[in-house]
């Protein structure tokens, strides 16, 4: 599978290990999270907005709403089967003849003209993005003159890695040594060269100014909370973090001994079970101008 289709088989199926409640949960903390981006867009109703690394259409859909008649919404994406999501979603809402699709990466957003849309929006997409000052160039170039970016982006600086009695969220006390063991293996997740880990909120700061925008806003958000998670083990070993890591299951299975793994689940299946975690946010939402 290549990475454009494991984001369609992530999002849609692996995100919440294919819980209906878990999802339900997710798509009350994300829809807070879009609002919070079409808040800091300044939306005007005839406005055109390019959503870049779209997903299934959370925000693009989010700015149709508050937008008039006459707005429009550029949904684009590396991957062309969640571009099918946001278009049947968009038939279905009776709001194609506003939409526009459009693959392409964040870093090349070439098949959209310079200075033709009035707002570019983002949502955890630098993340995976390396060459993020071509991206934020990209955003600068599309845009007209006053026009608005506004993107939400997870500081994982700021969150990984956790306390090493904490695996996810739950207490890891009495499996410490498999835990930094499944840590130290991680890549993606570890490497601080890496485009997850490679940024803070300065970094967006100065990348956003670099790409020549002015009026620039940079908000970190931190929070740790303890919540109630609708998850089972079993769900969690299906789940994974992001799709470019593989299920819990597979990495225990790759990283751990027999007799290692049956620790682990031992320790660690009635706290999963029991359905509270601490959640540990650290979360930037960047706004800018277009002079
Ligand atoms: C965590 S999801 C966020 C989706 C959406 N923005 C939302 O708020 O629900 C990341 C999205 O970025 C897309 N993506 C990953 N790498 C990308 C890149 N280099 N350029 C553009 N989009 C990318 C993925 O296909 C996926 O849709």
């Amino acid at each position: 599978m290549t990475e454009r289709d494991l984001w369609a088989e992530w999002l849609i199926s692996r995100r919440d290990g294919g819980d209906p409640a878990m999802r339900a949960a997710s798509l009350r903390q994300l829809a807070v999270w879009r609002d919070l981006i079409l808040d800091g867009a300044h939306l005007h109703v005839d406005d055109h907005l390019l959503d870049v690394g779209t997903g299934e259409g959370l925000v693009g859909f989010g700015a149709l709403q508050r937008l008039g008649e006459r707005g429009r919404v550029t949904f684009s994406d590396i991957s062309t089967d969640l571009l099918d999501v946001c278009r049947a979603a968009a038939d279905e809402l009776h709001v194609r003849e506003r939409c526009g699709f459009v693959q392409a990466p964040a870093d090349d957003l070439s098949p959209i003209a310079d200075g033709s849309v009035d707002v570019v929006t983002t949502r955890s997409v630098l993340i995976y993005v390396a060459a993020k000052d071509r991206a934020f160039s990209e955003f600068h170039r599309v845009l007209g003159d006053g026009g608005r970016l506004s993107l939400f982006e997870p500081i994982n600086r700021h969150m990984f890695p956790g306390p090493p009695d904490e695996f996810m969220g739950y207490s890891a006390s009495g499996v410490e040594d498999l835990v930094a063991k499944i840590q130290c293996a991680r890549g993606s997740w570890t490497d601080a060269t890496g485009p997850m880990l490679d940024f803070d909120d300065a970094t967006l700061e100065q990348l956003a100014e670099g790409a020549g925008f002015s009026e620039i806003e940079v908000t970190l958000r931190r929070r740790r909370s303890v919540e109630p998670v609708p998850m089972t083990w079993e769900r969690f070993l299906d789940s994974s973090p992001n799709p470019l890591v593989p299920s819990w299951n597979s990495v225990l299975e790759r990283l751990l001994t027999p007799s290692e793994r049956t620790r682990f689940s031992k320790a660690m299946q009635p706290r999963v079970d029991v359905g509270r975690r601490t959640i540990r946010h650290a979360l930037a939402t960047v706004t800018a101008i277009k002079a």
